[in-house]
């Protein structure tokens, strides 16, 4: 007998897949989803994959969560590939763009950063790869992170 782990078809939504193994969780915070959420949302941690090994995936049933959005994930997977799902049927598919600008979703690690003064400013980074690594700058303080993924709010 074929063992076969099967999640789910959707009939409409979103499906983020290909991320990579074990940052399921950082992508529903990036997206906002959290406790209280009343989305329909299905994922899948660490299961095999031909092209990465291991991977996870998350499917938002019955929203189409919009580009830019979706383009933030891939601070944490950037081999994300997004697909849109209508009538059981992918409608578009597309990876993820690292953007050059986020708001809001990294927190500035200095402790000394404007950010962190109990002012409320909306944390803002300069976003670029080096050595296939994503390197967050800070647009108030200039702090370099390396590891954006300690740094999702
Ligand atoms: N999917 C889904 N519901 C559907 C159709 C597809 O949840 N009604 C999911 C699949 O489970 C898969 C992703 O959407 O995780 C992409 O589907 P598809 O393009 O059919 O799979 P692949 O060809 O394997 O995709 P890729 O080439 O991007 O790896
Ligand atoms: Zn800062």
């Amino acid at each position: 007998m074929k063992k076969e782990l099967v999640i789910s078809k959707i009939e409409k939504g979103t499906v983020i897949d290909h991320i990579n193994a074990g940052k399921a969780l950082l992508v529903l915070r990036i997206l906002g989803i959290g406790v209280g959420s009343r989305d329909t949302v299905t994922l899948a941690m660490n299961v095999p994959s031909k092209k990465m090994g291991k991977k996870d995936i998350v499917k938002v049933a019955n929203k189409f969560i919009g580009d830019e959005e979706l383009n933030k994930i891939a601070l944490i997977a950037p081999k994300a590939t997004i697909n849109l799902i209508e009538d059981y049927e992918v409608k578009r598919k597309f990876k993820v763009r690292l953007p050059e600008f986020i708001e809001g979703i990294l927190r500035c690690p200095n402790r000394n950063c404007i950010t962190n003064s109990g002012e409320i400013i909306t944390p803002k980074f300069y976003i670029r790869l080096k050595n296939d690594k994503v390197i967050a700058r800070c647009y108030y303080c200039n702090r370099i992170i390396k590891d954006v993924d300690e740094c999702v709010i």
